[in-house]
């Protein structure tokens, strides 16, 4: 069994999926690794790190011409997709319910496609696959450090000769794993932190990383399925903001992770708000991407500066910006998910495991996947449609 590991050309990302220190685990189950020329470099994994770890570097016409496992960490393009051979299987963070029909193009590719995002969260078994988890601990990590550089004065408290400095008031929306590893990350730094969920269970794990739980009269609780908050009502919404605004404006730095599966990120942060925020405040929108952010006043990958000089930072990929240590995380997750169906060099995809129920997106020229399969409707044509 060959598994071949590609060099991500999206866009900014620095990322690998599989770093040299995973390649002899993978040899005692009898796969050998192939590696796209340059695939590590920009993670600090030069072709040599993979070629001592017995790994062999490759061009992109052989890579995927030879391998029978492609390691990613996106989606491949249209261009990497046509280099792909039927039969072949792609593992990465494809996003299948963002792009159900890029999926589908994928069947029809008679590609077998898993993708990361898709494990299963709750089944212990799968917590050492769950790439989300291992990716937004580093952004929520790395969040606290931007918002700690960028901002004027100290996170902990100072006493020196020169007089005695406040330790900086930081407010955590949003306590999932990014939001719980911002909590710790910026009480490490010794600010004094607050934050606040909509999910009710997020208290007791607020307050043993040692920070204040924020209690909003508007909302007090909307755990959805799956462990996931719910959307708000509109009116819920607007509730939320209105009690947040006041909370927010006695904040030096405000990071925020909010999501909903499926959903544009809600909007926490209202340009109000930043408006009566003192200047000098720091925002870190953690939620940013093109759909939208947390933050009212978020522009994707852009550093804004508003007229009363609070400064709203929107990056969309944290993970990449800490390439090498998001890597060995990420590799770690794939590497146990690939020795989950590969037994002694042979794939064995088993349908009545729930992790390869849910993370096996198309097999066979078809979606597999329920959640994917749901998104995707019949046309009159016969083909289908997002
Ligand atoms: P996420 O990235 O989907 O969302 C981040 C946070 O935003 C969530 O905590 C959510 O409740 C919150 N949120 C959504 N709308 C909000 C609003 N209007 N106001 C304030 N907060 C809002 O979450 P993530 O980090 O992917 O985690 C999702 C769930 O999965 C959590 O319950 C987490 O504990 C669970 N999980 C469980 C694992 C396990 O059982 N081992 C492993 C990983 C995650």
């Amino acid at each position: 069994m060959k598994v071949g590991v590609a060099r991500e050309t999206a866009p900014g990302e620095r990322r690998v999926a599989l770093v040299p220190d995973a390649i002899d685990k993978l040899r005692a189950a009898d796969i050998s690794v192939l590696v796209e020329r340059g695939a590590g470099e920009a993670a600090a994994f030069p072709d040599d790190s993979y070629v001592e770890a017995d790994a062999r570097v490759v061009t992109t016409p052989t890579l995927y011409a030879s391998s029978d496992i492609i390691l990613r960490i996106h989606r491949p393009t249209p261009a990497e997709l046509k280099a792909t051979h039927p039969g072949q299987v792609i593992i990465g963070m494809l996003a299948p319910l963002l792009d159900p029909q890029a999926m589908a193009e994928m069947a029809n590719l008679q590609l077998t496609t898993i993708s990361l995002d898709a494990i299963p969260r709750t089944i212990s078994r799968a917590q050492a696959m769950d790439a989300l988890s291992s990716q937004a601990n580093v952004g929520g990590y790395k969040a606290v450090l931007i918002a700690a550089e960028s901002f004027g004065r100290f996170f902990p408290l100072l006493t020196t000769p020169a007089g005695t400095a406040k330790p900086a008031q930081v407010l955590v929306l949003g306590v999932g794993v990014a939001g719980l590893q911002a909590i710790a990350t910026a009480r490490r730094l010794g600010a004094q932190v607050k934050a606040y969920d909509v999910r009710r269970e997020t208290k007791e794990q607020v307050e043993s990383l040692g920070a204040q739980f924020v209690t909003l009269t508007s909302v007090t609780d909307a755990t959805g399925e799956g462990g996931y908050a719910r959307a708000l009502t509109a009116g819920e919404l607007a509730a939320q903001q209105a009690e947040l605004n006041d909370i927010i404006a006695t904040q030096d730095v405000v990071i925020t992770t909010a999501q909903v599966p499926g959903r544009r990120p809600p909007i926490l942060v209202t340009g109000a708000a930043v408006e009566a925020m003192g200047p000098g405040s720091i925002i870190i929108d953690m939620a940013a991407s093109e759909l939208g952010g947390n933050c009212e006043l978020s522009n994707p990958d852009k550093v804004t500066i508003t007229a009363n000089g609070v400064e709203i930072h929107a990056p969309t990929n944290l993970p990449s910006s800490m390439p090498t240590g998001a890597s060995t995380f990420y590799s770690r997750n794939i590497s146990n998910l690939l020795l989950s169906f590969v037994k002694a060099g042979e794939l064995r995809l088993d349908f009545d495991d729930p992790v390869i129920a849910a993370t096996v997106i198309t097999h066979g020229g078809k979606v597999v996947q329920e959640a994917t399969r749901k998104l995707l409707q019949p046309t009159p044509r016969g083909g289908v449609k997002a």
